[in-house]
């Protein structure tokens, strides 16, 4: 993977600081206790100059996420949504990923987060789509973990928290080393649930499913959002249960998220899927041109900076 490439200000706490100067302590709660939580946003070049996809709906679940573990963040969702507009225009970018982070800082230690004192920071930085772009065109290839997915009453995947991203990074490194590209995570209960960070969808006799939330996924920004798109050209969307062997005998499966996109899978366990299918090719083009601003019937869906 490519180095982070820098840019020139990070928001810490309110206020633009040099890229290098972005520093915490090492007794910063968070990096103890994972006790953070966080979002990851796409900022798009459109015809109408830079536009951050959904960032109002993402300001909201970080809020969700940080309300859940009695975090306050001290900033309102519009005091969030503007912060991130003015990192990305000082730093003069036209398309970008986009980190907010709130974690426990520094000034305590002990596993009770709520003596600590709350800091938040976003960063941005120009990123290339996460699987790379030949995944986009040809898709990836991934294995099922050994290691299950975070479950709802440990560590709840509705919180986008720091400390459940140690259950992702044992399912990807396990992936690697095995030569796949990504992982899919199965629940306690066999359930399919989603790759390390980005939702599943499969196509099964032209109907596009994905597990429903209450099977233990994240409630993703993309995936709602390739419903709705789905819907909208007619095609059947269902959110519904899948087992391991849906996924061998699916159509066509693809990923999605902000980070990886829209992105087909060619393989699950070596059984061959093959090339993106025609619902996801239908579904990733509409997805793009939605992002891009190519297609005015979601233009609501873009916050130009
Ligand atoms: C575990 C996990 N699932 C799904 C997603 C996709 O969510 P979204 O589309 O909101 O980026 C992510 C990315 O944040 C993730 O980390």
């Amino acid at each position: 993977m490519a180095a982070l490439p820098k840019v020139d200000k990070i928001w810490m706490d309110g206020a633009l600081v040099d890229w290098d100067a972005a520093q915490v302590h090492v007794l910063t709660h968070a990096l103890h206790y994972g006790t953070a939580v966080f979002e990851g946003i796409r900022c798009y070049e459109t015809g109408d100059g830079p536009a951050v996809f959904r960032l109002t709906e993402h300001m909201e679940r970080f809020e969700r996420s940080a309300a859940m573990l009695l975090m306050d963040l001290g900033y309102t969702v519009e005091q969030t949504v503007e912060a991130v507009k003015e990192t990305i225009r000082a730093n003069k970018l036209m398309s970008c990923y986009i980190r907010p982070i709130a974690f426990r800082g520094y000034g305590v230690m002990g596993l009770d987060p709520i003596p600590a004192p709350v800091n938040v920071s976003i960063a941005v930085w120009p990123w290339g789509t996460y699987l790379g772009e030949d995944a986009l065109k040809h898709g990836v290839e991934v294995g099922v973990s050994s290691w299950r997915q975070r479950t709802v009453n440990a560590h709840p995947p509705a919180i986008k928290a720091s400390a459940n991203y140690l259950n992702s990074a044992l399912a990807r490194v396990e992936a690697n080393r095995h030569g796949y590209n990504e992982a899919i995570m199965l629940n306690e209960d066999g359930k399919v649930c989603e790759g390390t960070g980005e939702n599943i969808f499969v196509v099964k006799k032209g109907v596009l499913m994905t597990p429903p939330i209450s099977d233990g996924v994240l409630e993703g920004i993309t995936r709602d959002s390739v419903m709705t798109i789905a819907r909208d050209q007619g095609i059947e969307v269902q959110e519904r249960s899948l087992v391991r062997t849906d996924l061998y005998t699916a159509d066509e499966m693809f990923m999605t998220g902000s980070a990886a996109e829209v992105v087909p899978v060619r393989a699950v366990d070596g059984r061959v899927i093959g090339d993106p299918g025609s619902v996801t090719v239908a579904v990733q083009k509409a997805f793009f041109d939605a992002v891009s601003g190519k297609n005015p019937a979601y233009s609501s869906w873009l916050e130009h900076v």
